[in-house]
């Protein structure tokens, strides 16, 4: 294969290099018939096959195909298989559509809950997100069929998506917005990345040279290509030279000419064009390989996955006195829209053209045998505010032995193209619900949605809620499952839901300004913030009940000491205590108990999803590599594992940790010398070379300040090693006059020079 791309290349024209590297169509790349080099169709996803009828226009009807859970909802599961079946099913899918390349999974992280995407998001965890976008992935590519990873970077918001500039420091960038991606393309090598509209710290995404060459292709390794997110190109050229390979949407004649002009006039090294062209050839033929010659994908088979799936990913988030499964019912009030108009997906490049539709009244007739059911719809999916449809719910709530509410987030209130207002439900909704329990404490909330909502003002007083996202296609039938006990609810929040807006990380940075977005939170969103900041939320990350219980035992880590180099494992027993069969989730975070820069209070490092029937225990097992220990340290431009103990925190939730052990890290890493003439005493202590080199200064330095002085306080009222240690060694040579055989600065510098000579 290596040898026949670099023949093709070597015979291709500047101009055919240069339209190689712009679509032909909106989602078709160009063939170039001469050499054998087939178009291929790009087609988007994530959660289902987007394949518009005709491939040659950018907006029209797209083909019948299953819709899958979205992001959200998928990484609530808490288990990998969920993603990579559903990769799978997806393959099976673009087989029969006639898809080379789908568009997903998009694996941004959930700055803050208002970002009107979120639903095609996993997480605001890089860990949690990283590990759904790569099994994902991997499923998908298992069938021959390529992905694109995306939106490759700190696209965390809707508003001025196409221009906002997001202001991320480096620290941020590494471990929250970059970590994600940078597991999914390590793991499992997307054949695509599609980059963002937005600029990242003054540069467009599209051009980010620093972003798609150093970081992405450089030091991650990454092969394959780099696809502009459609109509994120500024410059061709300036996008060319920054590691963009394939601007989308095609045609675009104007920009393929400056493209060859541009090699014409010297502004670009035609180089940097042939390896483009050749990361290209290299996934054009890969997809050649895969001939989409399937006469159709199985329908049935996909729906009941797409049914398993939701099942796996329903949150329930409150059950007082176990209301829930529904047993000893004769009569069930169903109130709202949202039962007959199943909530699916949401709006925008991810929306599908589903092959069916479980409306979710149906299926709990189907699983509810003699109960009667009653409905009321209760409001309406656009806005506005009818009393007269509560009133109607509440008569029919009071007649009946328990009322399930459906509640599903309009349209108008969270998409792709615009942020939230707020993070409530409709006015109409919140005043049904409060109406309903009001009459009918046995009520159950059932959410259709795409992020976190606040429910403050509702929650105390309904019986029961069940979090079920946008929910696929099949969702109705999951929820019948889950309410009845068919399947027993085993997800977990991949998102903190705060209590309200004004408690959220982004809140006083959001959504910017002057077409700049700042993230002044830095690494703490999510349980980050909520951690450091200690503040109350409605349910933490990580949260999710079942209808049995679980006991978690015999924690046990494979060392209590180890080194950067070992893989350590981490193992704990869990019971199902309970008479129901379930699943539970065991969570490992990580704590740094001393660190020389500030650290969340706890990590996710690593999970398991356990499956056991009543009375069973089964021991889940964890790896913690170096990287769980480890931050990045801008300073040193690397990631940093320091020596130090770590607590190993194992729970069911971020806020409910129930075992925890101790482990001593050795770290062998040995860091460059970074002092320079700058550095403070304290840096230079914290450096055994440079304390070395410092110590004999000192008691020349403490020497000369406190002559003649009261050496407690050094004469002024102050402790004289704290003042010290916070200036840089230059100004107290300078400042107190401390006799030295050179100019200070001179000697400052002779010190450094000689430090990094050494190191
Ligand atoms: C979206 C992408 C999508 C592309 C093609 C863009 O507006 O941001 O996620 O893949 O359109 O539809």
């Amino acid at each position: 294969m290596e040898d026949k791309i670099k023949d093709i290349l070597q015979q291709m024209t500047l101009e055919e290099k240069a339209a190689l590297c712009t679509g032909a169509t909106p989602w078709k790349t160009t063939a170039i018939e001469r050499l054998g080099v087939p178009a291929i169709i790009m087609s988007d996803g994530p959660h289902g096959v987007r394949r518009v009828a005709d491939p040659d226009t950018l907006m029209s009807e797209s083909l019948p195909a299953t819709c899958f859970p979205t992001a959200s909802a998928l990484a609530a599961s808490w288990n990998v298989e969920v993603p990579r079946r559903l990769g799978e099913a997806l393959g099976e899918e673009c087989l029969a559509l006639g898809v080379d390349i789908i568009l997903g999974p998009g694996n941004n992280m959930k700055r803050t809950p208002l970002c009107g995407r979120n639903f095609e998001y996993f997480s605001e965890d890089p860990f949690l997100g990283g590990e759904m976008a790569a099994a994902l992935i991997d499923g998908v590519q298992s069938k021959g069929i390529g992905t694109s990873l995306k939106h490759y970077a700190a696209n965390n918001q809707e508003y001025q998506r196409f221009r906002i500039d997001a202001q991320v420091d480096e620290r941020a960038l590494r471990e929250i917005y970059l970590a994600g991606f940078e597991k999914a393309v390590k793991q499992a090598k997307p054949w695509t990345v599609m980059c963002a509209y937005n600029r990242v710290n003054g540069a467009f995404a599209s051009e980010h040279k620093p972003l798609l060459v150093d970081i992405l292709k450089a030091a991650w390794g990454y092969e394959g290509f780099v696809v502009s997110d459609w109509g994120a190109v500024h410059d061709r050229v300036a996008a060319l030279a920054g590691g963009l390979d394939l601007e989308m949407p095609g045609p675009r004649p104007a920009r393929v000419q400056s493209v060859i002009d541009a090699v014409h006039d010297g502004s670009l090294d035609e180089a940097i064009l042939d390896a483009a062209v050749e990361r290209l050839l290299r996934v054009i033929f890969k997809a050649a390989e895969t001939p989409k010659d399937r006469e159709d994908f199985d329908v049935a088979g996909h729906h009941a996955l797409a049914r398993e799936i939701a099942a796996e990913t329903i949150v329930l988030l409150k059950n007082k006195d176990n209301l829930l499964p529904l047993r000893g019912i004769a009569k069930l009030a169903v109130i709202g829209r949202s039962a007959r108009e199943a909530y699916i997906q949401g709006g925008g490049s991810s929306h599908i053209n589903p092959t069916r539709v479980d409306v979710p009244l149906d299926e709990l007739q189907k699983l509810a045998g003699d109960i009667e059911l009653h409905y009321a719809e209760g409001y309406r999916m656009e806005a506005g505010f009818d009393q007269t449809l509560i009133d109607e719910a509440v008569v029919l709530a009071q007649e009946a032995d328990l009322a399930l509410l459906y509640v599903a987030l309009p349209g108008y209130k969270e998409s792709e193209g615009y942020d939230r207002p707020d993070l409530d439900l409709t006015e109409q909704q919140v005043a049904l619900i409060k109406a309903v329990a009001a009459v009918q404490p046995k009520s159950v909330v059932i959410l259709n949605n795409g992020s976190a909502v606040a429910m403050a003002d509702w929650i105390d007083g309904v019986g029961a809620v069940l979090e079920a996202w946008m929910m696929g296609q099949a969702g109705g039938g999951a929820i019948a499952d889950v309410l009845f006990g068919k399947v027993n609810p085993s997800g977990k929040l991949a998102e903190t839901f705060p209590v309200r807006l004004q408690d959220t990380p982004a809140y006083l940075n959001f959504p910017g300004e002057n077409g700049v977005v700042r993230y002044g939170e830095g690494l703490f969103i999510g349980y980050r913030f909520y951690d450091m900041r200690d503040l109350t939320v409605q349910f933490p990350f990580g949260f999710g009940l079942s209808y049995t219980t679980f006991a978690f035992s015999n924690l046990k880590l494979s060392a209590i000491s180890l080194t950067d180099k070992e893989v350590f494992r981490v193992s704990v027993d869990v019971t199902n205590t309970g008479k129901v069969s379930g699943q539970e989730v065991v969570q490992v975070y990580v704590h740094d108990q001393a660190s020389r820069l500030v650290r969340p209070p706890k990590e996710l490092k690593g999970f398991a999803k356990v499956a056991l029937e009543p009375g069973e225990t089964k021991t889940a097992t964890i790896d913690l590599d170096a990287r769980a220990f480890a931050y990045y340290n801008p300073v040193y431009g690397q990631w940093v594992v320091e020596s130090g103990a770590f607590d190993i925190l194992v729970g069911r939730s971020s806020a409910d940790i129930l075992a925890q052990e101790t482990v001593h890290m050795e770290s062998t890493q040995v860091l460059p010398c970074v002092l320079d003439r700058e550095s403070t005493v304290g840096e230079w202590l914290e450096d055994p070379r440079g304390a070395a080199v410092l110590q004999p200064l000192m008691q020349q330095m403490q020497a000369q300040m406190t002559a003649g002085m009261d050496t407690e306080t050094g004469g002024i009222g102050m402790e004289i090693m704290s003042f010290l240690k916070d200036m840089p060694l230059l100004s107290i040579l300078e400042l107190f006059g401390v006799p030295l055989p050179l100019p200070a600065a001179q000697f400052v510098d002779g010190l450094v020079a000689q430090l990094h000579q050494e190191h």
